[in-house]
């Protein structure tokens, strides 16, 4: 656990012009610095570094963050790690307070008691623990081959027989008050409103994020039962389609590797890890997504898929294989390893060794290679039918790939095989057009006005001293069911004692407000507000917030009023909202 001080201290040494312009040569363009984005493929520069906010941003495909943030999405580093490097950089130690760096306390909790987050890592301790006391799923991870130090590094743990374990480290388990550890998916309510704990005398795999922070756990039975695998459900904390297991532990090998074997399972990952392979990560009972593959891609050059021998293996390759088109990138290689069909990574490795299995590896086939076998495979080539099926299964896959270079293999590929000129192939595609699909640059929403909420988040966060004049009241006038209101009111009290905007940022990494307060600072960046003008900008906004508030108030009034049902007090009350809505009308307007 860094502490937080540390991080404030090092975001006060660290520029992040520096530590970008080392690896992404940067042009000043007026307060600000410009490239062309290195997290998309681009021709003119949208990607905006700011010296004043020490942020980033990419006004084209919203990639942002502080130097931290740059380091592990650039480099591929864990949050610990990108410290290091920070620290390193400016001859800082960084005081480690916990050696067990895979796995990292939650930083932010809150007022209305543990988040999702501690309650996560508190279980986490309790199903470790349990595994200590089990000798009997000790004997289980003993007979699949790992040892207590593999166990330790991917935090696995056990959860007991029993329908109410949790209850002994959560005393307010029962309280109906008490939703986190069903938000978190670790208990199920039934209809009767009974609590009982999800996960039941099973092997507990914890499902770490990029922060090494415990966001879900895979468990397994111990003998045979159904299902095999339980794994918790999507949560606030957790997005299948998103997150890999074992990408921690996995890092550093990758980053010395260049490269990451995707498998299907846990205990694949798991027992490569005991056999000294370190670079392998697992989907979690989901098929690949291209967001799977754009992550794996940011940290490494190479993905190797490394999947079952079986058909059911050679199916996911393949759905896989079509999901990755879209996040090709030129340099970046993509490979499928297939195994015999009785065996998956964790028996192949076990029964033939780290050699055979890194010689499967080095194998693999090409993703263009493994993408016309398959096409082919199924098309009779000597008829003018099955060459035209072959262009019409191939051309949905080639509209996909991004990369010209590599898109032009294949289209290559496929004229030899239809006795077709690689021109003929690429109009019977419809390739020539659009010949370069725009890689994920989302569509910027229109623009309209900011509403007054962000605008005062906007004030705030470049002048977080101008929090404390807020009045409490006006705050606790906001609904108490918008979604940007309950944020504001998250976000003000954080703001008093962040001397740096890049701080805050980072004090909010992986909570509910981070994204906002990301898109406030890149707001800024385009647009920024000169200093002297923040004082002003902000009476103008407190003072239309109580003007908007007072108009809510009116307008009741007035239909009692129409109904003629005032009473003495409400009338003086109206009264005083016309007046004061007459003063506050003169400051409001200004801007
Ligand atoms: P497999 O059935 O191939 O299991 O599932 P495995 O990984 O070989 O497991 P062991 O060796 O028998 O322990 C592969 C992956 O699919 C998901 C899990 O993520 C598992 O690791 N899965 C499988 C489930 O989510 N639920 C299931 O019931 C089975
Ligand atoms: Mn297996």
């Amino acid at each position: 656990m860094i502490p937080e001080s540390f991080i404030q201290e090092l975001l006060a040494r660290t520029d992040i012009v520096e530590i970008i312009d080392r690896v992404v040569p940067l042009k000043k363009a007026g307060a600000n610095y410009a490239a062309c984005c290195p997290f998309h493929k681009e021709k003119s520069p949208s990607f905006t570094v700011s010296p004043a906010k020490q942020f980033y941003h990419c006004f084209g495909c919203g990639a942002h963050g502080t130097a931290i943030g740059f380091l592990m999405e650039h480099q591929g580093l864990s949050f610990p790690d990108a410290i290091e490097e920070l620290a390193r950089h400016c001859g800082l130690t960084v005081p480690q307070e916990d050696n067990d760096r895979a796995f990292r306390k939650p930083a932010i909790g809150s007022e209305e008691g543990p988040s999702l987050l501690d309650v996560m890592l508190k279980a986490h301790k309790y199903y470790r623990d349990e595994l200590k006391k089990s000798p009997r799923a000790i004997e289980y991870l003993k007979g699949r081959g790992l040892t207590g130090e593999i166990a330790a590094r991917f935090g696995i743990g056990y959860a007991p027989e029993g329908w109410q374990n949790l209850r002994s480290v959560f005393p307010e388990y029962d309280n109906t008050s008490f939703q986190a550890l069903i938000k978190d998916g670790l208990v199920i309510e039934n209809e009767q409103k009974r609590r009982y704990d999800r996960f039941r005398d099973r092997i507990m795999f914890p499902i770490l994020d990029q922060k090494g922070q415990v966001i879900a756990f895979g468990g397994r039975i111990l003998d045979q039962g159904e299902p095999k695998y339980l794994n918790s459900p999507e949560t606030p904390l957790f997005e299948k389609g998103r997150e890999v297991f074992g990408l921690p532990q996995a890092r550093e090998t990758c980053r010395q590797t260049d490269t990451v074997i995707v498998v299907e399972g846990y205990m694949d990952v798991v027992a490569l890890a005991q056999h000294g392979i370190g670079n392998a990560v697992a989907t979690l009972g989901t098929a690949t997504t291209t967001t799977h593959i754009r992550k794996l891609l940011r940290m490494v050059d190479r993905v190797v898929f490394c999947f079952d021998g079986d058909a059911a293996g050679r199916k996911a390759a393949w759905r896989a294989l079509e999901n990755s088109l879209e996040a090709l990138a030129e340099q970046k290689v993509l490979a499928f390893a297939f195994l015999p069909p009785e065996h998956d990574p964790d028996s192949y490795v076990r029964d033939l060794g780290k050699e055979a299995f890194q010689a499967a590896i080095d194998r693999a086939t090409p993703l263009s290679e493994f993408l016309l076998q398959t096409l082919t495979s199924h098309v009779d080539l000597s008829s003018a039918e099955g060459r035209a099926k072959l262009l019409a299964e191939a051309k949905p896959l080639l509209q996909k790939i991004p990369t010209p270079m590599l898109r032009l293999q294949i289209v290559k590929l496929l004229a030899d095989k239809t006795g077709l000129q690689p021109a003929e192939v690429e109009r019977g595609c419809e390739l020539q057009r659009q010949s370069i699909p725009k890689q994920e640059v989302p569509a910027r929403a229109p623009r309209q006005a900011p509403s007054i909420l962000r605008r005062l988040l906007r004030v705030l966060v470049q002048a977080p001293d101008l929090a404390q004049t807020i009045s409490p009241a006006l705050l606790r006038s906001l609904p108490a069911n918008d979604p940007l209101s309950i944020s504001v009111r998250r976000i003000l009290p954080q703001l008093s004692d962040a001397p740096q905007p890049s701080e805050l940022l980072e004090r909010l990494r992986g909570s509910e407000d981070a994204h906002l307060v990301a898109e406030i600072f890149a707001s800024f960046l385009s647009e920024p507000l000169e200093k002297d003008a923040l004082d002003a900008e902000l009476e103008g906004i407190v003072a239309q917030m109580e003007r908007d508030q007072l108009d809510t108030e009116l307008a009741t009034l007035q239909l009692a009023a129409q109904r003629g049902a005032l009473s003495a007090a409400e009338k003086t009350r109206y009264a005083e909202l016309l007046q004061r809505l007459q003063q506050l009308g003169r400051t409001a307007r200004r801007r």
